[in-house]
């Protein structure tokens, strides 16, 4: 079986390398995401097809020494990638972040799988013999690729457990769990993670110093807890982003050892761009990046979070009094958020604009970058009902024309357009927000005055020039595309 040279390999490696750039470069526009996803998806299929055509040839050139068992990797690979299939087609887009965060901890895990694999038999990788102790060099990746494997599954896990808000056990609760001395027990046990993780290092013999490599590796799956715990309510996005940039670079420290290039180039890419999307996303909701990596430090206060809020007066009005009023303006800004994407309202609001823009009204959608419960969520919602790209509008390019415009349809959208932002003593103090309190006339379509993700009062839908109109998205703009002639 020599038509798989290490020459073949390395070049369809490389060429898989190319189309994750090229995915990623893609990914960055709405207008080129569909080729991008299209080159991501070819060449995770060259590396992996690339991957398990090496295997089999290593598995046929070592069938005399029992081989290496490449019917569990064609059983991995078909059970894996049915349940992938399966978890892809059933999630909902408002689910997403769970899926996200779950796919990250089996990252994590695989890590940690294949470093112990490596550390118990390193001359099944190549890396040692049977009579001589792995290099340092490998002992050091295998710890880094240990410790932040593990730390990404048990964080991944209790940051699923939180955006998915349906499990009753308390970690998994949306509300911080704080403690006297947190950050200092974090402190030490990260010290003691990395004094063990030296004493493997270090250590003198053939065989490998199991006893504080395991102890390493059960402390970081516990910090991996405690690091996520505290962490509850407007944060959370960027701590799923953050665990994307750890698993990568989990990938690529065990990249290292078994000296794969795939895995160092697409661990990297990973890393890279995960931490990069955490730093933009800490800038769109004001949080310090080393809070949010530390843990604990950003979190929205307990009693922010789902309290009870006293009842202001408000005004309300119909969706029919709403589209009469947006027929009769020259300027409509649309700011959809997460209520929108709950009530899969996006192709009843393409429908609405369409007839809002034959009547004359200039209509531009307004885009925070956190909007929704991912990062592109109202991007892809918008995309996914063909709304032209040409009217859809990034938060730092609309912001400056809110005071200008007629009347703001605000669509399930709430701590996005929440004033509270520029209160330096509120939970989301110094958050950018889409500036719609500017605006001349502003609707709000929610199902009624509850807060939103930061569990935050709205001061925006107390405003004079306020008009509420509760009920489903969905209906509501549905009877509103009824109303306008
Ligand atoms: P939110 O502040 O979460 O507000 C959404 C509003 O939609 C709610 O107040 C809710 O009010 C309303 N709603 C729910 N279902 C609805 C339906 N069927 N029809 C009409 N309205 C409905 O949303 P946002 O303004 O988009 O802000 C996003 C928040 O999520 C931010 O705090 C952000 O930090 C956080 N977050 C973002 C991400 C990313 S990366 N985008 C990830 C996780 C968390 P009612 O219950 O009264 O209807």
């Amino acid at each position: 079986m020599n038509l798989v040279s290490m020459n073949l390999v390395t070049m369809m490696y490389l060429i898989a390398s190319v189309c994750f750039i090229q995915a990623l470069k893609g990914l960055s526009s709405p207008s080129t995401a569909r080729t991008g996803n299209a080159f991501g998806m070819g060449g995770m299929a060259i590396a992996a097809v690339t991957t398990v055509a090496l295997i089999f040839k290593l598995n046929s050139q070592a069938a005399t020494t029992g081989g290496m068992g490449f019917g569990l990797v064609i059983g991995g690979v078909v059970v894996g990638g049915a349940i992938g299939t399966y978890a892809a087609k059933k999630v909902e887009m408002t689910k997403m972040p769970e899926l996200v965060a779950a796919m990250h901890s089996l990252i994590g895990l695989a890590a940690v799988c294949i470093a112990i694999a490596a550390v118990s038999e390193p001359w099944a990788f190549n890396i040692a013999t049977r009579e001589t102790a792995l290099p340092f060099g490998n002992r050091l990746e295998l710890f880094i690729g240990t410790f932040v494997g593990a730390l990404t599954f048990s964080g991944s896990v209790i940051a699923f457990g939180k955006l998915s808000g349906k499990y009753k056990f308390r970690l998994f609760q949306g509300a911080p769990v704080s403690f006297p001395g947190q950050h200092i027990v974090n402190l030490v046990v990260a010290i003691a993670i990395i004094v063990l993780g030296l004493v493997f290092c270090f250590a003198d013999g053939v065989a490998p110093a199991w006893t504080p490599f395991i102890i390493m590796t059960v402390l970081a799956f516990i910090l991996g807890v405690l690091i996520i715990i505290p962490i509850g309510g407007a944060d959370m996005p960027v701590v799923v982003s953050m665990l994307n940039s750890y698993s990568g670079w989990a990938a690529a420290g065990i990249g290292f050892s078994l000296n794969n290039s795939m895995l160092i180039i697409a661990g990297s890419l990973v890393g890279s761009s995960g931490a990069i999307l955490s730093y933009i996303m800490c800038k769109a909701m004001n949080r310090s990046f080393f809070n949010v990596i530390l843990g604990g430090f950003g979190g929205a206060p307990v009693d922010a979070v789902g309290g009870a809020q006293e009842q202001k007066p408000h005004k309300a009005g119909s969706a029919e009094d709403a589209a009469f009023i947006m027929s009769n303006a020259e300027t409509v800004i649309i700011v959809p958020g997460y209520g929108l994407a709950v009530a899969r309202a996006q192709h009843a609001l393409k429908e609405l604009v369409e007839k809002l823009t034959h009547k004359g009204v200039i209509v531009k959608y307004a885009i925070h970058p956190v909007a929704g419960r991912m990062p592109g969520h109202m991007n892809v919602l918008l995309a996914e009902a063909e709304v032209p790209y040409d009217q859809v509008f990034e938060m730092e390019d609309i912001n400056g024309e809110f005071g200008q415009t007629d009347v703001v349809l605000v669509l399930g959208a709430n701590d996005v357009v929440n004033p509270a932002a520029k209160d330096p003593k509120s939970a989301i103090a110094g958050m950018p927000i889409l500036e719609a309190y500017r605006a001349k006339s502003i609707i709000v379509n929610k199902r009624s005055m509850a807060s939103g993700y930061a569990g935050l009062d709205n001061d925006l839908f107390y405003q004079p020039n306020t008009m509420m109109v509760f009920g489903d998205a969905k209906k509501v703009i549905e009877a509103m595309v009824k109303a306008v002639d």
